[in-house]
């Protein structure tokens, strides 16, 4: 009984913390693959399901048909050699994984990568310790962080990794698959409705793993064309005397390490500034980009992302003119 209540006990634990969970979830799709991963699980859920509750079923009714009772007489009878007791469970079990197989393959079908197609939008998704590079090879931008897709297109996305392996999951919109440095990955997705959709690294990279996070942003057909045609322009030249100075540091001490120019030809080691503040996050989508937010960023960058690769000494004079700067580029 002490067991049964044990048993009892963690199913009511598991139900309690899954109540919890919200998406981003598998479990509740927006894409065409995650359509088809969330109804394999579910079948395989409830035969597994079933054969638990009939398997638990007979074993609860033989331990109390046969349990020790007073005048009892030893052990219950004991069955040897009868062929039924072996075919029956052999047979269940070819019928089961034959059933299972059959579910896996016709998904994994379903879910095969479409032919590439002139309208398809290419991403070339790379990752680095502790951020994710967007390059829209065909449109000329480079963005960090948050993908931008069009509702109902298919985005091919290729995928590598600058250091370690990092794994690229949008739950809601695709499975999962791995960044690996030297080795080019493909993947796809199709997204069913627009919204924002979250993901994460799911390969553990070091110290801010779990800082390495995907905004995904479906976007209607016109709205997405509007942010390609935002993302394409130049970014904004600076106005008033402090956005000049801030202009300048961008130019003189950031470019070291990140790129004003949206097509970015020469790769740079941090994320595109072109347009950051069209962006609705940074530091990996950790933070939301505010402008408070980031003058804590400027001020020690180590305190909030520990060990990210940005570590300037900045005066409050050059982290004013950067961020009135910074905050118009929209
Ligand atoms: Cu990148 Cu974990």
């Amino acid at each position: 009984m002490k067991i049964l209540r044990r048993v009892a006990g963690l199913a009511a634990l598991s139900l309690v913390l899954s109540g919890c969970a919200s998406s981003p979830s598998f479990l509740d799709p927006a894409s065409l693959i995650s359509d088809h991963q969330a109804a394999l699980y579910r079948d395989i859920l409830v035969e597994s399901g079933l054969i638990f509750v009939v398997v638990i079923a007979a074993l609860v009714w033989s331990l109390i048909r046969d349990r020790d009772r007073a005048g009892s007489k030893g052990l219950a009878p004991q069955v040897y050699g009868k062929l039924s007791w072996v075919a029956i469970p052999v047979l269940m079990i070819v019928l089961l994984d034959g059933a299972d197989f059959a579910w896996m393959t016709q998904t994994m079908r379903a879910i095969a990568a479409p032919a590439p197609a002139a309208q398809d939008i290419n991403v070339h998704v790379i990752g680095h310790r502790w951020w994710w590079e967007f390059d829209y090879t065909d449109l000329g931008i480079k963005t960090a962080n948050e993908l931008h897709l069009p509702v109902g297109a298919t985005v091919q996305i290729t995928l590598d990794s600058v250091d370690v392996i990092h794994s690229f999951w949008v739950p809601q919109l695709t499975g999962k698959t791995d960044a690996i440095p030297g080795q080019t990955n493909h993947m796809w997705l199709t997204a069913d409705s627009p919204g924002l959709f979250t993901g994460q690294c799911t390969e553990f990279c070091g110290v801010e793993h779990a800082m390495m996070r995907i905004h995904a942003v479906v976007d209607t057909q016109a709205g997405f064309s509007a942010w390609v045609a935002n993302q394409q322009k130049a970014a904004r030249e600076p106005l008033t005397v402090s956005q000049r100075f801030g202009h300048q540091i961008v130019t003189s001490v950031c470019a070291t390490c990140h790129s004003l120019d949206p097509a970015e030809p020469q790769p740079k080691v941090g994320p595109n500034l072109a347009h950051l503040f069209s962006r609705s996050t940074f530091a990996g989508a950790t933070y939301d980009l505010n402008e408070e937010n980031l003058r804590s960023w400027l001020q020690d960058t180590q305190a909030m992302k520990p060990g990210n690769g940005m570590d300037l000494k900045l005066s409050s004079y050059q982290i004013h003119d950067l961020l009135a700067y910074l905050t118009t580029l929209k």
